[in-house]
């Protein structure tokens, strides 16, 4: 069993790198089944997302060479029309990419459903609306799911009934090698949409509008590898501007896209701390009283569900009362009993919590109870007086590369320690 120890109190200095984006590494290692050919893809967090998801695609025939630690060689063209492991695909929600992929080249697949962090119910049915659109038969059926074409997927108008980024990427994946064009109307506009599309038209697919909510794919059997570099995680990076307010530091956070953390950035300054920009960083500093905000998680260029945990902890440390407002999960706030042992002063009501700000947090026994909860809980650790432990780190290792010493680099006396599991006997 691994545990993250952090001696909370010190001010965070220094610079720090951001790495690759998890929600964008994960798909377009995935896409690279549906191009059936040979991709570098740079720019790779260390994390086990990535791996898992390379893991999976192996388990079906691709070759995967570390060129570094951070690049890999994807050989697709032996990829055959096995199914992947269950154990593997449960792991984690981006295994569903798979299906599109599959479906895209080979015009039928059978796969587990996927895992993930459980923020309430996670519905694939815009993912099986699309390629139903596309002309596939889809069963949902103990776990699994099995989508059949007689002759391959053909170019579909689609309207996706919620914004999906999900959805999203699974239908441009699947709809790039699709006879004929597909229209998704209401798509996600996230920057690793953008970054999927990107790599894939990199690749020789003809994908416009990425980025809009409106995307057109015209389908192509001629796609070929490529290089790419994944963009910066502008989560990674909003984790470590508000590690930066609630320890009261100063970072120079490197590898950023600015604009997609303009949200993150605007409530930062909005509760009193400094954000300065540059090219492709930010400088973050926050002396003294942090004011008290309200917050609505929205789809991209909102405010990222993906920052609800950690936006919250700096809203316990502000002066008076603030308010998180939930509008994409349904149990996004598992991580408010946590916080609670800490000594924040956190109220519940359905999907919006309303948080009192506490002087300063204390040091408790946690538990990463998800990926971003878990990741709260360290910036918690981080501000407060006394030594935390956080339990069930393995979330946080999903998602985040290398960050204890990323960390403890900027100062934080932040370790991950072993501890032996008394039931095995050597
Ligand atoms: N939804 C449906 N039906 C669907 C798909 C989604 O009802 O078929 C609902 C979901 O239940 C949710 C909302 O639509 O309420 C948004 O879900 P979305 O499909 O956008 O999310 P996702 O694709 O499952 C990805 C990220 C999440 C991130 C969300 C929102 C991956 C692997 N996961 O999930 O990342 O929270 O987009 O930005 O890319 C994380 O990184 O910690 C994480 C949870």
């Amino acid at each position: 069993m691994e545990k993250i120890v952090i001696d909370g109190g010190n001010a965070l200095h220094g610079r720090i790198e951001v790495s690759g984006m998890k929600n964008a590494a994960v798909p377009i290692i995935f896409a690279c089944v549906a191009v059936g050919d040979i991709c570098v893809i740079e720019n790779l967090p260390c994390i086990s997302d990535v791996e898992t998801s390379l893991e999976i695609i192996s388990s079906i025939g691709a070759r995967i060479r570390y060129l570094s630690e951070n690049s890999v060689e994807i050989d697709s063209r032996d990829v055959s029309p096995a199914s992947a492991p269950c154990e593997l695909v449960n792991k984690m929600r981006g295994s569903y990419y798979l299906i599109g992929a599959m479906l895209g080249r080979f015009g039928s697949v059978m796969a587990g459903l996927p895992g993930g962090c459980d923020l309430g119910a996670r519905p694939i049915d815009q993912h099986i609306k699309a390629f139903e659109a596309l002309g596939a038969e889809v069963t949902v059926d103990g776990g699994f799911i099995d989508v059949q074409t007689k002759s391959g997927i053909t170019g579909a108008g689609i309207y996706f009934d919620c914004v999906t980024v999900g959805g999203t990427i699974n239908t441009i994946i699947a709809a790039v090698r699709a006879k004929g064009t597909t229209i998704i109307e209401n798509a996600a506009r996230e920057p690793h949409v953008v970054d999927v599309a990107n790599f894939l038209n990199y690749c020789g697919a003809n994908i416009t509008g990425a980025g809009t909510d409106t995307i057109k794919i015209k389908g192509t059997e001629d796609l070929h590898g490529c290089s790419y570099a994944i963009i910066p995680d502008m989560i990674e990076a909003g984790t470590f501007m508000i590690a930066a307010a609630a320890t009261h530091g100063r970072l120079y956070i490197n590898n950023v896209i600015p604009k997609h953390i303009d949200a993150i950035s605007a409530k930062l300054v909005e509760m009193g701390a400094s954000v300065e920009e540059f090219d492709d960083a930010v400088l973050v500093s926050h002396k003294g009283a942090l004011s008290p905000v309200t917050i609505k998680t929205m789809p991209y260029p909102g405010f990222p569900t993906d920052m609800n945990p950690q936006a919250a902890v700096l809203l316990c440390l502000a002066n008076g009362t603030s308010r998180m407002h939930e509008t994409i999960y349904e149990n996004r706030f598992r991580y408010v009993e946590e916080l609670k042992r800490m000594g924040a002063n956190i109220r519940v009501d359905k999907n919006i919590a309303t948080i009192m700000g506490v002087d300063q947090l204390s040091a408790a026994t946690v538990r990463a109870v998800d990926l971003r909860a878990g990741v709260a809980m360290v910036i918690a650790g981080l501000a407060a007086r006394g030594r935390t432990e956080i339990d069930d780190i393995y979330h946080i290792e999903r998602g985040y590369d290398n960050i204890t010493n990323k960390f403890k680099a900027v100062g934080a006396n932040i370790h991950k320690v072993v501890i032996p599991d008394p039931f095995v006997t050597i």
